[in-house]
């Protein structure tokens, strides 16, 4: 079961990095939801390998294919399969690599595990994985934008040691993240964020970063606790994406060096229902949604694919020197902003579902 992720919104990715395609099967996508290509291609695109100088240059187009389960531009309830084809695939690239695992790359542990693995570009632990995601999650998001008016918007907050100031939360959209290649709304950080993924890339090395992520329009009461509480299934979410190493939400690790006085978000009363004047619990208490925006940040690690040689053993544990052929990302941040989106939206279109059936169950 380790491809699927969802309870009633169920999805399932499929494919390999040099594989025929890749995709995804979503099984519960409620019926007669308006959707078609055009709905999914634009995440898509901006997911898309070689977008900038920033990104690696493997050139796929990522034009998606609806298979099933949609008719006349709407959905029938049944499953939606997705479908992205493969075109630029180099495998001679990865020649090295069939004897040498990359350092901190998955190819130990994949052949560990399964006795075997993809011979080349990473099989399934490739960012190329993502596409499924991604493509399930704008299915996602148009049930979210449409139901209930939901509003997600991911950015760049870090690079290596650059880190940005937090935009407006209220008003943050994907156009002005998407001001900057490398998806820093604040335009004098994406300026130095980009001259440091440059300078790490040509000096045949890699960099991490952080993305920070906004949820708008949420309703109070999703979140399934205690195991699917809204944040221990964001943080599943998050670290499942190829590279994360951390995950926060609210004031995050922060929180632990402030007062309770200082922490506590005071209710007041907001229109209909209770907010709160300050938002340190990133819009969750006791699992389940306040009505406040769900705010979290995901860390990324350096990309472990580097062209710099590497004093490493081969997989018999000979000495060898690895110099990684082959087209990769220098920082994997920027395209992982639509990934985060959507793995977002992933957590919140299935437990809206949830959250609806129960509210049926008790009316
Ligand atoms: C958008 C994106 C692009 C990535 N591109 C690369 C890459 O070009 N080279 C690389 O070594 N890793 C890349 N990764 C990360 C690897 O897939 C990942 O590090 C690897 O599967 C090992 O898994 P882990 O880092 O989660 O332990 C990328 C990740 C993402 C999210």
């Amino acid at each position: 079961m380790s491809s699927s992720f969802g309870t009633l919104f169920r999805v399932t990715t499929f494919g390999e990095s040099h594989g025929q395609g890749v995709g995804a099967v979503i099984d519960g996508c409620p019926p007669k939801t308006p959707l078609d290509e055009t709905d999914i291609q634009p995440q898509l695109d901006r997911r898309r390998p070689a977008q900038s100088k920033l990104t690696t240059t493997r050139k796929e187009a990522d034009r998606v294919s609806i298979l099933s389960g949609v008719q006349n531009g709407k959905t029938l309830g049944t499953p939606i399969a997705l479908l992205v084809k493969n075109k630029d695939q180099r495998p001679a690239d990865y020649d090295q690599m069939r004897s040498v695992p990359r350092p901190s790359h998955a190819d130990y542990t994949y052949q560990m595990k399964y006795g075997i693995r993809a011979s080349s570009g990473g099989g399934r632990s490739s960012a190329r994985e993502t596409v499924g995601r991604v493509a399930a999650g704008a299915v996602a998001e148009k049930i979210l934008s449409e139901r209930y008016g939901i509003e997600i918007v991911a950015w760049v907050s870090a690079v290596y040691t650059i880190e940005a100031p937090s935009p407006d939360l209220a008003g943050i959209s994907r156009q002005e993240v998407d001001r900057s290649a490398v998806r820093c709304p604040d335009l004098q950080a994406a300026e130095k964020m980009q001259a440091a993924i440059v300078e790490a890339q040509e000096a045949g090395d890699s960099v991490g970063g952080i993305i920070t992520c906004v949820c708008r329009n949420i309703p109070a009461g999703l979140g399934e606790p205690v195991f699917n509480k809204i944040e221990a299934l964001l943080a599943q979410a998050m670290l499942s994406i190829p590279a994360t190493k951390g995950f926060e939400i609210g004031s995050g690790f922060a929180g632990s060096r402030m007062r309770g006085s200082a922490h506590n978000d005071v209710f007041i009363k907001k229109g209909a229902h209770l907010g709160t004047r300050t938002n340190y619990s990133g819009g969750v208490q006791g699992g389940i949604s306040n009505g406040e925006p769900l705010i979290f940040r995901v860390a990324f690690k350096p990309p472990a694919t580097i062209s710099m040689p590497q004093k490493t053993v081969d997989f018999e544990g000979n000495d060898t020197v690895l110099e990684a052929k082959g087209r990769h990302d220098p920082c994997v941040v920027p395209r992982a902003v639509p990934i985060v989106e959507s793995m977002a939206a992933l957590v919140l279109t299935d437990l809206a579902l949830q959250q609806k059936m129960r509210e049926n169950e008790t009316v």
